[in-house]
């Protein structure tokens, strides 16, 4: 059975023991160098390739789903739905949107943004659609946005204190791709 009065005298000690929240000296002297890296200082540094490569992949993400959206806008125009053509618009508008984030990121980051049309559709997690019946079109949409709150989920995982900015516009997308979803769910039901 434990000693009760020895785990009481353990316990101020353990707090004691806990390492004291200071800076790296090192690293902020660094940063006052390397004046080319603009925004990136040391902390950053490290991951900074691999932060760049998945905000491309995003980007493609983005790009392919604003494509899909405009795709879905002009063609389900002429359906029984003109409400839900109109939705589509503002979503591709929006999709428009974090990709323009993102590419500006990448570039704070010092990285180039990959608008390349060619790889677009092998590097976006998301798929284009090119149904011609409104059910089908809200659907894929939905899978769509399903897979970019994932792969959002997870990037904001991967990233967590690396990056804390692009940490912060990750988790804005993805309450956003989250919006889109809970939007399509409910006229999928309709
Ligand atoms: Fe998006
Ligand atoms: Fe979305």
């Amino acid at each position: 059975m434990p000693n009760s009065r020895a785990t009481a005298r353990a316990t101020p000690l353990l707090i004691a023991e806990h390492a004291p929240l200071t800076l790296n000296e090192a690293a902020i002297d660094a940063a006052r160098a390397s004046l080319h890296d603009g925004a990136v200082t040391p902390n950053v540094g490290p991951w900074r390739h691999d932060i760049v490569r998945l905000l491309n992949d995003a980007l493609a993400t983005e790009l392919v789903c604003m494509l899909r959206y405009k795709r879905h806008h002009f063609t389900a125009a002429g359906l029984a739905s003109p409400k839900i053509a109109e939705e589509f618009l503002v979503h591709a508008n929006e999709e428009a949107g974090h990709a323009d984030r993102i590419a500006a990121r990448i570039v704070q980051l010092g990285g180039e943004p990959d608008f390349s049309p060619d790889s677009l559709t092998t590097r976006s997690h998301a798929e284009y659609d090119e149904s011609s019946d409104l059910k089908a079109m809200i659907r894929s949409n939905l899978v769509a946005e399903r897979v970019a709150i994932e792969a959002y989920s997870q990037m904001v995982a991967l990233i967590g204190d690396k990056d804390s900015t692009t940490r912060r516009l990750v988790e804005d997308i993805l309450a956003d791709e989250q919006v889109h979803a809970e939007e399509l769910k409910d006229w999928l039901a309709d």
